[in-house]
């Protein structure tokens, strides 16, 4: 019996009973990557589980030229090789499928969306849809507000049921150009009604970091300043940029990771308790944090902030290329594809407490944890000696993968005399709930078609980042830091170790 199948008691309450208005959803870049590898295998998850509304449609939107017949096998061949859940249920493929149509859509054309807009009265009237959409762009940052625009010309914006966009980091490239964007889809749409989708929100371990904060009675206290001697983020993964080199030598690990996720995991782990989980309130809090962390400015960035770039090497056992050697990277690239940095939060809880981020691509593991390192005990009771085993505590939140969390704590070695050593304290998800987490954007898609904005990222917070994100970015195009190499399926650059070493730390080694 599949692990899945088995009767769970602890699995009770974890279906997630939220019904959703009937409502259509149009995937603008339908034949795309992130349709293909996400959306579509999502969707059906979510049928599975019976969570899509009676009469849910899907419009595919692309510029390929489909039929229907096409883009159906197109979507079923995705699901069958990209499905969390396998094997595939023919009977609630072939009924999800059916609920799928295609319009082929040039976006700088306004008849199309106009065609688009008779397929959707169509479907309006078969499915008994009141009107409600969906627009969801899986397509390249540039066409959003194209494609936001043309939804006004063609006044498929407004009318009767909700209008909604969806659009997916990053959102921008800088301030300025995350403006000119907020301010086009709020020509169109109601804020309320824009939800910028960071992946990582979705995922159930990164919502988990709130329920252990706030959920629980005994972190808070110790939540702080007072015996927190730093936190450590990491994002790394063993990949490298997997033929996304047009997108990545643009962007780099800063704006690729830290700027979206790399932040929000800061925020979560640093906000205030909000009054309740709802959507402004926990956005609230997480602007604050924003807001309150020291903008890196001048020489901080040089002391603070580390850039590497990996060269040839190995990764599990796989010997692997350069960066610069990718396809359609520039063979003198400066991108980071390794990005690390020390920030302040200034604030009363926070106060002196260094917060270290590192992402980076070709490291030696797929790894993404938050660790909370505690301070010292202030005296050594049972004397140094028997103490040199220990490390102080210290809490692990594993985003991903082996999702859980850990306690490092000091325990005495069982023997006559008093030595003691650092022990774990695990809990796991899949031994504890049995079941697999679901995917980030099965909860994500569902949340959107309920009209929750909780974890979809709000215009300010959006702001915020890039306003701390800009002046790094500034002075690394001008060589400060310089760019640092470091050999696939190592930890990153030499810097990034000097990094914590100047302040007499180390990384952890996940
Ligand atoms: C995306 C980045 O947002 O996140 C990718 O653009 C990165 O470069 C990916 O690989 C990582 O996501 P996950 O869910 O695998 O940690």
């Amino acid at each position: 019996m599949k692990v899945e199948e088995a009767p769970n008691p602890l699995a009770e309450g974890l279906h997630d009973y939220r019904v959703a208005d009937p409502a259509v959803m149009i995937i603008f870049g339908a034949t795309g990557d992130l349709s293909g590898r996400k959306l579509l295998p999502a969707l059906y998850n979510l049928a599975k589980q019976r969570s899509l509304p009676a009469g849910f449609a899907v419009v595919g939107a692309a510029i390929d030229d489909l039929t229907e017949q096409a883009f159906r096998k197109h979507a079923s061949d995705k699901i069958h090789a990209f499905s969390r859940t396998q094997p595939i249920d023919d009977r609630v493929l072939d009924s999800f499928l059916s609920s799928l149509s295609y319009v082929k859509v040039d976006f700088g054309k306004l008849d199309d969306f106009k065609a688009l807009g008779q397929k959707l009265q169509e479907l309006d009237s078969t499915n008994h849809i009141p009107g409600n959409r969906i627009f969801y762009c899986a397509t390249p940052p540039p066409t959003y507000q194209t494609i936001a625009l043309q939804l006004q010309a063609a006044g498929l914006n407004s009318g009767g049921g909700f209008h909604r966009i969806v659009v997916e980091k990053p959102f921008g490239f800088d301030l300025l150009s995350a403006r000119e964007l907020t301010q086009t889809l709020q020509k169109v749409f109601a804020e309320d009604s824009v939800f910028r989708i960071d992946h990582y929100l979705g995922k159930e371990t990164v919502q988990n970091i709130l329920a252990f904060r706030f959920a629980n009675s005994i972190f808070e206290p110790v939540w702080n300043t007072n015996l927190i001697d730093s936190v450590q983020i990491t994002v790394a993964e063993d990949i490298g940029i997997e033929g996304r080199g047009a997108y990545y030598d643009k962007a780099g690990a800063m704006r690729d990771i830290i700027q979206n996720h790399g932040l929000q995991l800061v925020t979560l782990t640093a906000m205030e308790p909000p009054l309740a989980f709802e959507a402004n309130a926990v956005r609230d809090e997480k602007v604050k944090v924003l807001r309150a962390i020291r903008p890196l400015i001048g020489e901080d960035i040089e002391q603070s902030t580390v850039r590497g770039q990996y060269a040839k090497g190995w990764v599990l056992g796989v010997q692997v290329p350069a960066y610069r050697e990718e396809k359609n990277v520039a063979p003198d690239s400066q991108t980071e594809t390794y990005a690390g940095l020390r920030l302040f939060i200034d604030n009363w809880r926070w106060a002196g407490v260094p917060f270290y981020i590192r992402a980076g691509k070709r490291l030696p593991k797929r790894v993404t944890e938050i660790r909370i390192q505690f301070k010292r005990p202030p005296h050594l009771t049972f004397g140094r000696e028997a103490m040199k085993e220990v490390d102080p505590n210290a809490i692990t939140l594993r985003i991903q993968p082996e999702e859980g969390i850990s306690l490092k704590f000091g325990a005495k070695v069982p023997s006559a005399g008093l030595r003691i050593r650092s022990v774990t304290m695990d809990f796991q998800y899949m031994t504890s709930f049995l079941v697999e987490a679901p995917e980030a954007y099965e909860r994500l898609l569902l949340d959107c078609m309920i009209g929750d904005p909780t974890l979809f990222t709000r215009a300010d917070e959006v702001e915020a980042a890039w306003a701390l994100i800009d002046p790094i970015e500034n002075a690394w195009r001008s060589q400060r830091p310089p760019l640092e190499m470091y050999a696939a399926g190592t930890w990153g650059p030499e810097a990034a170790t000097k990094l914590l070493q100047a302040d007499g730390r180390e990384w952890h080694r996940p």
